[in-house]
């Protein structure tokens, strides 16, 4: 073949790889970030983009506009632009009382002339509304709803939220019977999981610490850097569908469930309303079904059903006479803070938390509430002894949101000096706004880090509680999470609320959890910053821990997603000698946990990292990254100085420039073959 005629032929089989690249990536983004049923692990997704951005990489002719390498990229800007929405984005009348929605139905009876009018009631989410454009079903732009007239054009953040599709499906639209160009209209929100964690790593790192949810949304949308935006794990639900600025179908129950065929997260907890007493008894079933919900939402959207019925009811000067917003009322309520107590937490942080005096918010009576570290208290300018305004969102600890009145006698919190449980001495690290309880062994730590390693995503330790775990280290007989494997039955059973059978079925679970797989192990550790993803790529790359303790703050990092602070992180934890012991203990009783782990044929590759790149002759790259580590190597998804070799294939990427500039041994799978000592 002629080599121009060769390199179309490859041209063409890679495109055909990039498109089906993006569609296996769309889909698993779907039943990942929408319907929240992932059937890949993420490693394999990853892997999968990898793949996708190396092809694009190398042919940038090949890059789509919905591409999903497309969704992060997007540089910091210096400032938005605003955009002109087609047609406006009014907001809504609020009604804050039910006899208030019975004022609104009467109207819309008076104003339509009908008597049996079907409503539709959905969820208020509570986040910021966000218009997307769409033109030949390809994702183009993302506006905030800004003053209802203009707002500003967010899109580069936008792409970055995985439950927005970023390009349609063309049979779909057309079975939807939606031309490629329209609007989507929803809410960016954060679900409470989401926003909990984000504030626990603002709490650690020293960043903002956000109100609630909406805030921290609002925030993370609303920034220069889309990168910043991407961290954040923001979700949309739509609740509009436009086409050329009008309602397509007859009802918007059908715009609904267009919506969610297009792939669109949107809400199933809608309802018809036969009359506005049946809207009432939804926003009352809503009213405490709510707290269990994975996002908040403040109130009840009630709309007009019929898209008919809607034009003629029209607009005011600022909302449309057809839909109402029932808001619940708020979960806020002002209270005195009596003192301020400090927590010990896991990793020895010290949090400073607000002793109120009891007051009831929406239903619940809240003495307590977080305060994050001493950074927020001073941005409150909080005293023992003020009066505060506090907000409490479904089942996250309530939060003090300002002081409302000083205090006549107040008084100014300090952080201890000493550790509040043992006495140790208080530090503050440098650039670190946390101050930490310096004793490795204290009994707070402990308590909580034995509550870590048996939670439920860590080693599963059903019957393994708060009270349980007080009780065996307040007795001395766990000192460490190892020691949990040398329980005896008599000393379980002896301790306070355990049955002879409780404890039986404790000890049980205890052995189960020695077959726990080395991902939830090294999760279960309770490092800094090893959650339990960066915990999946590390038990990826290391097959025991013994190894990952022995491994250095270099070879940490040659871990995909494993940054110097992270490294430095893991290398700190297992240079503490009582950690060591503990690894060492945990062996001895059995807790061996190993990667899925491969024979190990030679150590040829001992010490040698690998990348691959391009397309191999004679096997997968996933094969040869077998075969790499079965002789002792390492993979690594990127160039660096510390790459031993780069195998190419054909059509390489990026990293063979890479690794010529770098000066990296650039070996063809010819030569890879010869390494290994098969030719
Ligand atoms: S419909 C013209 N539906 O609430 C009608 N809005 O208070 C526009 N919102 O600006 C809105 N959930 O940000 C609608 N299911 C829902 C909603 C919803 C939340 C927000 C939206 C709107 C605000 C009005």
């Amino acid at each position: 073949m002629a080599k121009a005629e060769m390199a179309k032929k490859d041209k063409a089989a890679m495109r055909k790889e990039a498109e089906e690249l993006r569609e296996k990536i769309r889909h698993h983004e779907y039943l990942y970030y929408v319907l929240d049923a992932p059937e890949i692990s993420d490693a394999a997704f990853d892997r999968l983009m990898e793949r996708l951005k190396e092809i694009e990489a190398a042919h940038p002719d090949l890059v789509t506009p919905g591409s999903p390498t497309t969704r992060v990229g997007g540089t910091p800007r210096e400032g938005f632009t605003t955009v002109r929405h087609a047609r406006p984005m009014l907001s809504l009348d609020n009604a804050f009382s039910y006899d208030a929605l019975r004022d609104w139905d009467r109207r819309v009876r008076e104003g339509s002339g009908r008597e049996d009018i079907e409503y539709i009631a959905e969820h208020k989410f509570d986040g910021l509304s966000i218009s997307l454009q769409y033109e030949d079903g390809v994702l183009v732009r993302g506006v905030t709803r800004g003053d209802g007239t203009t707002g500003e054009d967010v899109t580069p953040n936008v792409k970055t939220v995985r439950s927005i599709p970023l390009q349609m499906d063309a049979a779909m639209l057309k079975k939807c019977k939606v031309p490629g160009s329209f609007e989507v209209r929803g809410e960016i929100l954060m679900t409470r999981k989401a926003f909990e964690e984000l504030n626990r790593q603002q709490e650690e790192t020293g960043g903002k610490i956000f109100v609630n949810a909406r805030n921290s949304a609002a925030g993370s949308i609303r920034v220069l850097d889309p990168s910043i935006t991407a961290q954040r794990k923001l979700d949309f639900f739509a609740y509009f569908l436009y086409v050329d600025g009008k309602a397509p179908f007859a009802k918007h129950s059908e715009s609904l469930e267009a919506l969610k065929k297009l792939r669109f997260r949107a809400s199933d907890d809608w309802q018809l309303c036969d009359g506005i007493e049946e809207v009432i008894k939804y926003c009352e079933s809503w009213d405490t079904k709510r707290e269990k919900l994975a996002y908040e939402i403040d109130g009840v959207v009630l709309k007009v059903n019929s898209t008919a019925l809607q034009n003629e009811l029209g607009f005011t000067a600022k909302a449309p006479r057809w839909a109402i917003a029932f808001k619940y009322p708020a979960r806020q309520e002002t209270t005195v803070v009596n003192d301020i107590i400090v927590q010990v937490g896991r990793t020895g942080t010290l949090t400073p938390v607000a002793v109120l005096e009891p007051v009831q918010v929406g239903g619940v009576t809240v003495s307590r509430s977080t305060l994050h570290n001493m950074d927020e208290i001073e941005r409150l300018g909080l005293c023992i002894g003020d009066t505060v305004l506090i907000e409490r969102a479904g089942e996250v600890i309530p939060h003090v949101l300002k002081v409302v009145k000083e205090g006549k006698s107040r008084r100014a919190f300090h952080m201890p000096k000493k550790c509040p449980v043992c006495g140790s001495a208080v530090h503050r690290v440098e650039g670190e706004v946390a101050y930490r309880c310096v004793n490795a062994a204290c009994p707070a730590q402990r308590k909580e880090s034995i509550l870590h390693f048996a939670a439920r995503h860590a080693m599963d330790i059903d019957g393994l509680g708060e009270k349980i775990v007080d009780q065996l280290v307040d007795t001395g007989l766990v000192k460490d999470v190892a020691d949990l494997y040398s329980l005896e039955r008599k000393e379980v059973a002896a301790l306070e609320r355990m049955a002879e059978k409780s404890a039986q079925n404790l000890l049980e679970e205890i052995e189960a959890s020695k077959k726990q797989p080395l991902s939830r192990a090294i999760y279960a550790l309770g490092i800094q910053f090893v959650g339990e993803r960066t915990a999946q790529l590390l038990a990826e790359n290391f097959s025991s821990l013994e190894e990952l303790a022995e491994a250095s703050a270099e070879e940490l990092e040659k871990v995909p997603e494993v940054g110097p602070k992270v490294a430095a992180s893991i290398v700190d934890f297992f240079s503490e000698p009582a950690n060591r012991k503990v690894i060492k203990k945990l062996r001895e009783a059995g807790v061996r946990p190993t990667a899925e782990k491969r024979e190990l044929k030679s150590d040829k590759f001992a010490g040698k990292t690998f990348v691959f790149t391009g397309a191999l002759e004679h096997r997968s790259r996933e094969e040869a990254g077998e075969i790499v580590q079965q002789h002792g190597g390492k993979l690594s998804g990127s160039v660096s100085k510390k790459t031993d070799y780069v195998v190419v294939g054909a059509d390489p990427g990026s990293k063979y420039d890479k690794a010529k500039e770098l000066g990296v041994s650039i070996l063809d799978e010819a030569g890879f073959e010869k390494l290994l000592g098969l030719k």
